[in-house]
């Protein structure tokens, strides 16, 4: 099993060593070949995506992505900023399919923004549309008007096998879960949501036995906060899949928590949390590994062909939030007194003791 170890900047340097070191432990054998990614990717090569980066992530079976960027590159154009890597990566590997677990552990429902009823037993998968969209829609950019003044622009696009291709996803992900699927589009003033939902809707006719509701992007944003539990399965574009599952991670209690997968047609993928570098906290070993160690968990399982270390792992996961250990981020004062603060380093040691 090759894997690409692409840690990228800030905390996502820390977060990638700890879960190898976890991966570690799983008694598996793993090729790890390590490039850099984002501002590092630009430091070393003037590029955030460097071409023996991508080289990289083209043979291997899967990628193990960090996090990228930093306050520095915020000056930089567009095509050098950190994000642009992962950009590329998704539309160079067609990485098309983005799911997202939103799922709340029963000892964490305290941490949540919300009230621990309304949240306790969350289950929730989003599926984000992850190469197409406002994303990488053309025409784009900045202009001049003739009679002065800029204007920025972008295009929302989607083309119905795009469409057709995510809905699949999306209704299989939904038949081995709660059997619903919720399309979330814009249908009331935007074009490309008319085409989306229409293809939503032929596609689940094709999936009799999985219930298909549809839901205005903004009414999905309320709902979420109202009542999360009504959703199983959320299938949406790309721009409104990233609001919405910022939105969501916070009902588990932290976005240091979330782990995700993009996958290719062929069940290759990267995976990576779905927090950021986080500058502010970068290299004081406080940052949460946990979100990193169950992306890995989705790479056992949806690339490497491994389900049961992906359980031993999310099981590991479980048990050392069940026995107290907390990164700042989940740590709440007060709130079972066996809990304990614990750094990045001694929450991926737990992880990897209960292995
Ligand atoms: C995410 C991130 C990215 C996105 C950024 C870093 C380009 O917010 O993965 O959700 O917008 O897709
Ligand atoms: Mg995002």
């Amino acid at each position: 099993m090759n894997i690409a170890v692409l840690p990228g900047d800030g905390i996502g340097k820390e977060i990638v060593a700890e879960t190898l070191r976890v991966l570690g432990r799983l008694g598996l054998r793993f090729e790890f070949e390590e490039a850099p990614v984002g501002g590092a990717g630009y430091e070393e090569s003037g590029h955030p995506l460097p071409e023996k980066t991508l080289a990289l992530a083209q043979r291997a079976d899967a990628i193990l992505f960090g996090a990228v960027g930093a306050p520095r590159y915020d000056t930089l154009e567009s095509a050098k900023r950190p994000e642009q890597a992962i950009l590329g990566l998704r539309k160079e590997l067609g990485l098309f399919a983005n799911l997202r677990p939103v799922q709340v552990y029963a000892e964490l429902a305290d941490a949540s923004s919300l009230r621990p009823e309304v949240v306790a037993g969350l289950d929730i998968l989003i599926v984000r549309e992850l190469t197409g969209d406002i994303y990488f829609g053309q025409p784009k950019g900045i202009r001049q008007h003739d009679s002065g003044g800029r204007e920025g622009f972008d295009t929302m696009r989607y083309t119905e096998a795009e469409i057709r291709r995510i809905a699949k996803v999306g209704f299989e992900a939904a038949r081995k879960r709660g059997k619903k699927v919720c399309s979330v589009d814009k249908a009331n003033v935007l074009e490309t949501s008319r085409l989306w939902r229409e293809v939503m809707t032929a596609e689940g006719k094709k999936h009799p036995d999985v219930e298909l509701s549809h839901m205005y992007v903004d009414n999905c944003a309320m709902q979420l906060v109202r009542d999360p539990r009504q959703f199983d399965v959320i299938v949406t574009g790309n721009m409104f899949g990233d609001i919405l599952s910022d939105e969501a991670s916070m009902l588990t209690g932290s976005i240091g928590m979330l782990p995700s997968a993009s996958l290719d047609a062929n069940s290759k993928g990267l995976y990576e949390p779905i927090h950021g570098s986080a500058p502010d906290i970068a290299g004081r070993g406080v940052a949460n590994p946990l979100a990193t160690i169950l992306s890995a968990a989705l790479m056992l399982r949806h690339s490497l062909g491994q389900p049961a270390a992906a359980l031993r792992l999310e099981a590991a996961v479980k048990n050392t939030l069940r026995d107290g250990y907390r990164t700042v981020d989940i740590y709440t004062a007060g709130v079972g007194t066996k809990c304990r603060r614990v750094s990045t380093a001694e929450m991926a040691s737990a992880v990897a003791e209960r292995l």
